[in-house]
């Protein structure tokens, strides 16, 4: 970069002098301004506390979830306390809507502050946004090319597999896991232990989660088709869950976003409590490791139970 032109970064604070022309020059967006601005300490911060608020949130959920094993009658009665929680003082809904609008915020606060943590990270190990797509999609085509309905009657790849394939790709990307030309799994003494697989898949195991919930709220909240089923009735809570999840494939993708959600709970509390200096002795790192754990298993287990209930019609 040209030395005489400061990055945004660098660039000096306007002072009280000057700032309607500073603000002029001022090429820098909005979240360059904003969250670019921002520290990394307090980035951390703004992800442990945001984290802990969906956290908080999801311990609440399944405990409320778990009610559908006591009838239809009491988790529709549970579903309805909630939104007449304050009633009559509060009108119907208000208890409700300021949860969700606390757990959107929690939530945007989460995905902007991780974004941005993610992307100064790649900066600082010289990776491009760009070049980690490229990497992911020859990582993707080299797993195809192991896959024996992509090969050719003599073994070759075809179609844009074989593309692909054409082009150099220099292997970076997890190496000795996705290349198909090295070995099929890393050497052993390299292979990596399940903590650290879940530690480095905090930002598929989050994207796993956005779609999760995406999904989960046109189904089971605003009763959208095709998430939903046909028989969605608002107000019937307890019908809407099982003929959702009396589809197996719904249910085994609730089931298998709960292991998502187990792994990012339990390395999400046990990075919060280390970020935010909770953790100041080595006694105190195994207590946290040990309830983050218990909490994320809790919450997965319960949860994974009810795709599992209705599937073997336990719940119906
Ligand atoms: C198997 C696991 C789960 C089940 C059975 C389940 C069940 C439900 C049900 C029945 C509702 C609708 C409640 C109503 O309309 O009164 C709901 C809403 C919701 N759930 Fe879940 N849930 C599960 C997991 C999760 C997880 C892991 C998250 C978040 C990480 C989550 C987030 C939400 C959200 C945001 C809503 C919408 C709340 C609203 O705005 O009314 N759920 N869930």
């Amino acid at each position: 970069m040209n030395p005489a032109t400061p990055s945004s970064r660098e660039r000096p604070t306007p002072s009280a002098a000057e700032p309607a022309e500073d603000d002029a020059a001022d090429s820098r967006t909005v979240w360059q301004r904003t969250v670019g601005a921002a520290s990394n300490p307090d980035l951390k911060l703004a992800m442990a506390a945001s984290g802990a608020a969906l956290s908080l949130f999801t311990v609440g959920h399944m405990a409320g979830n778990i009610q559908v094993y006591l009838g239809r009658e009491r988790f529709n009665g549970y579903a309805r306390m909630l939104r007449t929680a304050g009633a009559p003082v509060l009108p119907r809904n208000t208890v409700l809507w300021v949860a969700r609008v606390g757990l959107l915020a929690s939530a945007g606060v989460h995905v902007v502050a991780g974004t941005e943590l993610t992307v100064r990270s790649m900066r600082a190990e010289g990776r491009t946004i760009s070049g980690t797509l490229r990497q992911v999609t020859r990582g993707l085509a080299a797993l195809a090319e192991r896959a024996p309905s992509l090969r050719g009657p003599g073994g070759a790849a075809q179609g844009r597999s074989a593309e692909y394939w054409k082009a150099p790709f220099d292997g970076a990307f997890l190496p000795g896991t996705l290349d198909a030309r090295g070995p099929r799994r890393r050497p052993r003494g390299r292979r990596r232990t399940l903590p650290q697989v879940v530690a480095r898949s905090m930002r598929s195991t989050g994207a796993v989660l956005g779609l999760f919930v995406t999904y989960h709220v046109l189904d089971l909240t605003t009763g959208t088709r095709p998430a939903a089923t046909r028989s969605f009735e608002h107000g019937d809570a307890y019908g809407n869950l099982v003929a959702s999840l009396s589809r197996p494939v719904t249910a085994a993708f609730y089931a298998a976003s709960m292991a998502a959600l187990a792994g990012h709970m339990v390395h999400g509390l046990r990075t919060a409590a280390l970020d935010t200096g909770l953790t100041g002795t080595a006694q105190r790192v195994h207590r946290v490791d040990a309830a983050a754990k218990a909490v994320g298993a809790v919450v997965a287990l319960g949860n994974v139970s009810i795709p599992v209930a209705v599937q073997i019609k336990v719940v119906r």
